[in-house]
């Protein structure tokens, strides 16, 4: 698996020094209040364990599942719902748990969904930001890492559903996904 990796772009230690960051940010900025921490699986599974355990505040934690990329490299530019949430968002300040912005879509998707059922505000803190990759302008509040146009997995992210268990984001060797 580690075979398949051209470049080690984020270890465990930066990820985790991004966490406490983050979170540090969120508890000072939440002070107060009780946010509802909305991690977007599947990518954000790890990264959201990184995240809550940094913040210092009272918190409720929910997972939404939506897909775009099925497994893919690039987006489908239709985001699918695949496992809602039952929790009323209505009144509640919610951040997302992001692994990565890309082309957006997937972000605006959700926060059109979450201001549609009402919530009081929204933000997005992302693992990683690609700019590059934008189709629509939208920007995450909180950003661990801004990365290049290129195609990562790991620590989360996945190619085919695989890499996601990599302890560390690295950019896939072209010739994996080139030869399907
Ligand atoms: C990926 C990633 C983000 C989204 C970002 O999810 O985890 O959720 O795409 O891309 P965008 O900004 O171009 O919309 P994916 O659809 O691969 O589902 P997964 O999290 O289950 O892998
Ligand atoms: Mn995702
Ligand atoms: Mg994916």
């Amino acid at each position: 698996m580690n075979n398949d990796i051209e470049e080690i772009l984020f270890d465990r230690d930066s990820i985790h020094q991004a966490a406490q960051r983050l979170g540090k940010q969120i508890t000072e900025d939440y002070a107060g209040k009780r946010p509802l921490v909305l991690s977007v699986l599947k990518g954000a599974y790890l990264w959201t364990g990184d995240v809550i355990r940094e913040i210092e505040l009272y918190v409720n934690l929910e997972f939404i599942k939506i897909s775009s990329y099925h497994g893919g490299v690039s987006s489908s530019n239709e985001i699918e719902l695949v496992t809602d949430i039952r929790t009323d968002v209505a009144g509640r300040d919610v951040i997302i748990l992001e692994d990565i912005v890309d082309t957006g879509q997937s972000l605006r998707f959700l926060k059109d969904l979450l201001a549609d059922r009402g919530a009081n505000s929204i933000r997005v803190a992302t693992l990683l930001d690609k700019k590059g990759g934008r189709k629509i302008e939208i920007d995450a509040d909180y950003v661990g890492f801004d990365v290049r146009n290129e195609f990562v997995v790991g620590y989360g992210l996945d190619y085919k559903d695989l890499y996601r268990n990599l302890p560390y984001v690295g950019i896939l060797k072209k010739s994996i996904y080139t030869k399907d």
